[in-house]
C-alpha cells in the first residue's frame, strides 16, 4: 500500500514546485495524501485526529505555530518515519523526541538563503536610513507639514562602518556579501564559538575573497563582547537554540555603541524585546530592523516595538519570494518522499539528530 502522507498547508502547484511534486506523486498512486485544505494554519485537533487514524508515514509541515512535540508523535504512533518542515529553522520541532522514536527530520535551509540575505541587507538600510519612520510619516499625511530641510530624517551611511554578523552560516555570509557593496570597512563575525575563523570549506559564497576584493577587513570577533562593542551594524543570523535565546539581551546591548543599529532576521527570541525597547527609548542604540519578533504573529499595531520610531518591523518576510518558497516547498516534499521511501526521490536536506 502507498505510504500515507499528511500535508498541513495548501501548496499551489502552479507557483510552488513542491505542490506539483506532491500532486503528481498522489496521482501516480505513490502516496496517499491527506490535505489540510484551508489557507490558514492547520487546526491542531484536526491534525491530531488524522494522525490518530493511524498509518501516517510522512508529515509535511510549516514553521509557524505547528509544534512537533510528544503529543503529536504519540498521536502518529510508530508508523511515522519523517517530519519534513518547509522551513530552514526547526525550533518548533522537539528533536530529542524525534531521535528517541527514530523519526527523521528534513528542513529546507538552502532555498531561502538569498531571499533572507536580501531582507537582512534591506533592514540594515531601512533602519539606518529611517525608512520605517519615513514611510509612516507619508502614510500618516505628515509630509505636507515637514518640508525638506538639511537634517530632516537623516540617518547614517554604511561607508567606513564595521558590520557584525552573529551566526556566520550561509545566510550570514550572503548577508555580508550583499553589504560589501556599500563601502563598509570591516566585518567581524561570530559562529557558535567566538574567535574561531571561518573554515574555508564553509565559505559557501567565496565571501573571504570577495571581502578582500572590496578591501574589507574580515575576521572573527574575539568574543561576543567585542562584537557588541565594535559594530556599527549588527545582524543576527543564527539559529534559535538554548544558547542563542536572549543572546542579545540587556548586557549585550549595554556594550553596543549608541550610534549602532541592530538587525534580526533569525528568530524573535534571539533578542530580548524588553531590553531592546529600553535601549532604543533611552537612545543607547540608534535603531533596529526586525523581521522576527518574540510572540509573532501576534504583534499588533500597539506593540511597543512597532510604535517605537527608531524600530522598523517586518512580518517575517525573510523567505518571502515566490522563488524561495517554491524551492522550500520542493525541498520539503523531496525530504518527505525520500523519507517514506518513494522511489526516485532523494533528501534535499536531512537534519542530523
Ligand atoms: C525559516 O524557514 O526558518 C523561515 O524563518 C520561515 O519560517
Amino acid at each position: 500500500m502507498a505510504p500515507k502522507v499528511i500535508l498541513t498547508r495548501p501548496l499551489d502547484p502552479t507557483l510552488l514546485e513542491g505542490g506539483a511534486l506532491l500532486d503528481r506523486a498522489e496521482q501516480d498512486g505513490k502516496i496517499q495524501l491527506v490535505r489540510w485544505t484551508q489557507d490558514k494554519p492547520v487546526d491542531r485537533q484536526w491534525l491530531l485526529n488524522e494522525l490518530r487514524k493511524g498509518g501516517t508515514e510522512g508529515l509535511v509541515c510549516m514553521h509557524n505555530g505547528e509544534k512537533i512535540d510528544n503529543e503529536l508523535l504519540d498521536a502518529a504512533g510508530p508508523s511515522l518515519k519523517v517530519i519534513a518542515t518547509m522551513s530552514a529553522g526547526y525550533d518548533h520541532v522537539d528533536t530529542a523526541a524525534l531521535k528517541k522514536r527514530c523519526v527523521r527530520l528534513g528542513s529546507t535551509p538552502d532555498a531561502l538563503t538569498a531571499a533572507t540575505a536580501d531582507v537582512g541587507a534591506m533592514l540594515v538600510l531601512m533602519a539606518s536610513r529611517r525608512a520605517g519612520e519615513s514611510v509612516r510619516a507619508v502614510i500618516d499625511g505628515k509630509w505636507p507639514s515637514m518640508p525638506w530641510n538639511p537634517l530632516l530624517l537623516c540617518g547614517q551611511s554604511l561607508k567606513g562602518s564595521t558590520v557584525g554578523i552573529l551566526g556566520f552560516g550561509k545566510i550570514g555570509q550572503l548577508t555580508l556579501k550583499r553589504l560589501l557593496g556599500f563601502d563598509v570597512s570591516r566585518c567581524l563575525y561570530s559562529t557558535s564559538r567566538p574567535g574561531v575563523a571561518l573554515d574555508p570549506s564553509k565559505d559557501y559564497f567565496n565571501t573571504l575573497a570577495t571581502a578582500s576584493f572590496h578591501g574589507v577587513e574580515l575576521r572573527p570577533a574575539e568574543s561576543y563582547d567585542e562584537l557588541a562593542r565594535e559594530c556599527d551594524f549588527l545582524v543576527t543570523c543564527c539559529p534559535l537554540t538554548p544558547s542563542t535565546q536572549g543572546i542579545i539581551g540587556a548586557s549585550f546591548l549595554a556594550k553596543m555603541k549608541p550610534t549602532a543599529y541592530l538587525v534580526n532576521t533569525a528568530r524573535g527570541p534571539v533578542v530580548d524585546s524588553d531590553a531592546l525597547l529600553a535601549a532604543l527609548r533611552e537612545k543607547r542604540l540608534a535603531g533596529a530592523g526586525l523581521d522576527v519578533v518574540t510572540g509573532e504573529p501576534n504583534i499588533g499595531a500597539d506593540h511597543p516595538l512597532v510604535l517605537e520610531p527608531s524600530c522598523v518591523v517586518l512580518p517575517h518576510i525573510g523567505s518571502a519570494t515566490v522563488q524561495a518558497r517554491s524551492g522550500m516547498s520542493r525541498d520539503a516534499v523531496k525530504n518527505c518522499l525520500a523519507g517514506v521511501g518513494v522511489e526516485g526521490f532523494e533528501w534535499a536536506n536531512e537534519v542530523p539528530l
